[in-house]
């Protein structure tokens, strides 16, 4: 969920709206904004999508100069009006992003001293709770700490008082929230590019924080009362301010931005001129044992191909996991492992969590993220940008790319640092990596129009399965992720050798086998595996190189020739016609590309 709060001078309902525009990412069930007028407290809420909300508004305006509004990604409660933020009770207006945990405990409590509530949300508790301590006489502070003290879980709430207009005040445990500076009034939001257009001044909160907010200043405390300070710091977020260009969507325009942010990501890691890599500071890869990988979604699958470059160049051992798995495995770990992070926000919960495990049992931690003030960033003993700008479309693209050209540099690096790679073999690869943009852009012109037919046929079927081996396995798991995200195909992705292990049995001419085969070490045992789908009359998209595509004789519903490419490139590479696919299969099918329903792209919650 996004949030924002103004304390100003001037009315505030449309510039909280606009805010929340740059928050959508955060989640887009519902929305809401309220305000304090005159001593009144109000406030609009609409269902869907934030446009619902801008409606309703312009039909009925909302004044005041002091209010906080919410974008709602639905964790208790389905997303309809009610449930939508600002919750109110007696006065008090509350928006909330996270899961109050002990909320059934609490609203046990509450109901059996007479309260009523009003939504089937987790956070009607916290505004219930403010309202009952200020009712028995506490200060609106007092109450506010007491109810911080009262509710476990992961939260970023903000709060206002009817009875205190010039006032807001925030507090955090788990997802972010930040202070705006402005002259006269004050901000407070989830992000710095929420708060992008109000002021370049921002302080970040950190966990166990309460900030009291007026026009001229904030204070911050912790859940005792006590002073904290937090520093001020001047943001680029506002050079973040992005659009869709001439593209029909984000997502189109970012998988067109790849050669091109690429480039620049790999100017951070590598040597154009002697086609080294370039050293990195935070991490000694020879100096430890073995390497510990996670993260959630797509990252998560950037991270199983960094697995393979690793394990293969480094001869580094690496353990993987989804990071809501890690996080509770209980692993045994030691200090002379490393930890890496992936995270195209660098605020997903369970990442942070994992993070925070290995973290607690001495791990160095390296973070690969895009938001570089990320929470995940500033935990970090090492950060390494993937420089990809801004990704707006839910379904990641650029970032995935981007997240892989980072590994396979820092594997290479790792390589050198532990001797496993010659120097005429790091000069080998980074040629290869330093093509890479060039072939990307090669790519995207050449398979467009066929993808774009082929996406027309395969919106006609229910089911799809995608095979590779290799770094290509986790392309199979990123190509039917990509597809059932967007388009809601149901899609799965198998490793090649696994297919007779039971995906065999759904082979029928009803369900399209894609299969991404680059002409590399496992191209023979994948054309093994491809004839067993052709001999059970399943149809085959084939994804190869020129090579390939010489080599195979097997007939294809479609085959998407690529041109021939080094190993450590190919997953980059295959993955534009994998996510050309998906998006053009999407658009076909008219779904919301952008933000495809029930998903997020920054998942602050368990
Ligand atoms: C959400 C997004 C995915 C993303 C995942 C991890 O599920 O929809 O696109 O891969 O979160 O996000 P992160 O910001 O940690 O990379």
């Amino acid at each position: 969920c996004g949030i924002v709060g103004i304390v100003g001078n001037e009315p505030v309902a449309g510039r909280l709206v606009d805010a929340l525009k740059r928050l959508e990412y955060r989640g887009y069930d519902s929305a809401g904004v309220a305000t304090i007028d005159h001593g009144v407290l109000d406030r609009r809420r609409a269902e869907g999508k934030l446009y619902n909300l801008e409606h309703k508004l312009a039909g009925d305006p909302l004044p005041g100069t002091t209010g906080i509004a919410h974008t709602r990604w639905a964790t208790h409660g389905i997303p309809n009006e009610t449930n939508a933020h600002p919750h109110f009770v007696d006065g008090v207006a509350v928006v909330h992003n996270g899961i109050i945990e002990n909320f059934s405990e609490i609203r046990d409590e509450l109901l059996a001293d007479g309260a009523t509530f009003a939504s089937q949300t987790d956070t009607e508790v916290v505004a219930q709770l403010l309202a009952k301590y200020t009712r028995e006489g506490l200060s609106h502070r007092d109450a506010m700490l007491k109810m911080l003290n009262r509710v476990t879980g992961a939260y970023a709430l903000v709060v206002m008082f009817q009875d205190d207009p010039d006032t807001i005040m925030g507090a955090l445990f788990g997802p972010p929230l930040a202070i705006g500076w402005g002259k006269g009034e004050m901000f407070i939001g989830s992000d710095a590019i929420a708060l992008a257009p109000f002021t370049n001044e921002i302080t970040y909160l950190l966990d166990g924080d309460c900030a009291i907010l007026t026009k001229t200043g904030a204070e911050i405390i912790d859940h005792a009362g006590k002073p904290v300070a937090r520093q001020r710091q001047i943001t680029q977020a506002a050079a973040f301010m992005v659009d869709k260009g001439n593209h029909r969507h984000f997502m189109e325009k970012e998988i067109h931005e790849q050669p091109e942010v690429i480039s620049h990501a790999l100017s951070h890691y590598v040597d154009f001129t002697t086609n080294k890599v370039t050293t990195q500071p935070g991490i000694d890869f020879a100096a430890v044992r073995s390497l510990a990988i996670s993260a959630c979604g797509t990252a998560y699958l950037a991270g199983l191909t960094g697995k393979y470059w690793f394990e293969r160049y480094a001869r580094l051992p690496v353990e993987i996991d989804v990071a809501s798995e890690f996080r509770y495995r209980e692993m045994p770990l030691s200090p002379d492992q490393a930890a890496l992070f992936i995270s195209q926000s660098g605020e997903t919960a369970d990442t942070l969590a994992s993070l925070r495990y290995c973290k607690a049992e001495g791990l160095k931690i390296g973070a690969v993220v895009n938001v570089k003030e990320s929470t995940i960033a500033r935990e970090s003993d090492a950060v390494f940008p993937i420089l990809a700008g801004p990704e707006i479309g839910v379904a990641s693209t650029k970032a995935f790319t981007c997240q892989l050209a980072v590994l396979a540099a820092l594997s290479v690096a790792a390589g050198r640092a532990r001797g496993t790679v010659s120097e005429a073999e790091e000069i080998a690869l980074v040629k290869s990596l330093i093509e890479m943009p060039r072939i990307m852009n090669r790519v995207l012109n050449a398979v467009q129009p066929q993808i774009e037919n082929l996406a027309r046929d395969l919106s006609r079927y229910k089911d799809v399965l995608y095979l590779g081996r290799g770094t290509s396995y986790p392309l199979a798991l990123e190509g039917a992720l990509k597809l059932k995200e967007i388009s809601y195909i149901h899609a799965e992705g198998y490793a090649a050798g696994e297919l007779k292990h039971g995906p065999i049995a759904l082979i029928d001419e009803n369900m399209p086998v894609i299969v991404i085969a680059p002409h590399d070490r496992f191209f023979e045992k994948t054309i093994s595996n491809m004839q067993e789908v052709a001999a059970r009359g399943g149809k085959i998209i084939f994804i190869t190189d020129e090579k390939g595509a010489a080599a195979s004789k097997l007939a294809t519903m479609a085959t998407i020739v690529l041109p021939n490419v080094d190993e450590i490139i190919a997953p980059m590479v295959f993955a534009l016609p994998i996510q050309l696919l998906a998006y053009h299969t999407a658009v076909f099918m008219g779904t919301d590309v952008d933000q495809p329903r029930n998903l997020a792209k920054s998942v602050t919650v368990e």
